[in-house]
């Protein structure tokens, strides 16, 4: 898994929406800042806007994360793209705007790989698997980023568009089968919550052949231990501290 980043050594260090402690969360500035200090892989959330198109954002609406009002697929990437994504977080990122998937992917560029969460529900979208193929083969990103969901029937969607594209299971609840729910969704990542990793359950996705991406591990204490139990990525939303942690 992850072969474009195989010269780096494990855990992988991967930035949660970008350094979204440094900068606005899934915002190109926390995709930039990620890079500066030191992360393989930028970790971002993609949902479509009322008109179809990609956008990087992590609740289902606006409200949290920028200065508009209501869901994100009632708005068009337009409309999106007027709103203020970086005021709420610090006012000297006022005017930080929703990237789109392409603006991240050639933001981000060669400097790390991708971890493309697609972000599913309340209302669920059939169709977004299809365009974020479309826009991870036009950009050549397939042996760069690997693409994950809470939603496993949209991972299984997205197997079915770019087979070759490396894709993982995301789960927070103690499931009885991990490893078939992977099998099941044609996944070969698990992504559990980092308190649900434990080392018998690294050392047996290692066995079976899956890897064990873990999230979001900000504490240092956990990042050891995991990184200790073998770990192949650590989601973090404080890049440099994971890299201090591991004495890169
Ligand atoms: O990397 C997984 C993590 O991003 C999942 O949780 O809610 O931050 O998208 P969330
Ligand atoms: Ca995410």
């Amino acid at each position: 898994m992850l072969g474009f980043l195989s010269s780096r050594p494990r855990p992988l260090i991967a930035a949660h929406r970008g350094a979204s402690a440094a900068a606005p969360e899934n915002t190109l500035a926390a995709f930039r800042a990620a890079i500066d200090l030191g992360a393989d892989v930028i970790e971002l959330d993609v949902q479509r806007a009322a008109d179809g198109h990609l956008i990087i954002i992590h609740d289902p609406t606006v409200d949290r994360t920028t200065n508009g009002r209501g869901a994100v697929a009632s708005h068009s990437l337009a409309a999106l793209k007027a709103l203020d994504a970086g005021g709420w977080f610090n006012p000297r990122f006022a005017g930080e705007r929703l990237p789109t998937l392409q603006e991240a992917v050639e933001t981000v560029g060669s400097a790390a790989g991708l971890f493309i969460e697609i972000k599913q529900g309340p209302v669920f979208d059939d169709g977004i698997e299809a365009v974020v193929a479309a826009v991870i083969r036009e950009a050549g990103l397939v042996a760069r980023c690997e693409v994950s969901s809470f939603d496993h029937f949209s991972v299984r969607r997205m197997k079915d568009h770019v087979p070759e594209v490396a894709c993982g299971i995301l789960y927070e609840a103690r499931l009885i089968d991990p490893f078939g729910a992977a099998r099941l969704a044609a996944a070969e990542i698990v992504h559990p919550y980092w308190a649900l990793s434990t080392p018998e359950l690294v050392e047996e996705a290692h066995r079976l052949g899956y890897g064990v991406v873990v999230w979001t591990v900000n504490d240092p204490e956990a990042m050891a231990r995991l990184a200790a139990s073998g770990v192949d990525a650590i989601v973090t939303d404080v890049p440099d501290v994971l890299r201090r942690v591991l004495g890169r």
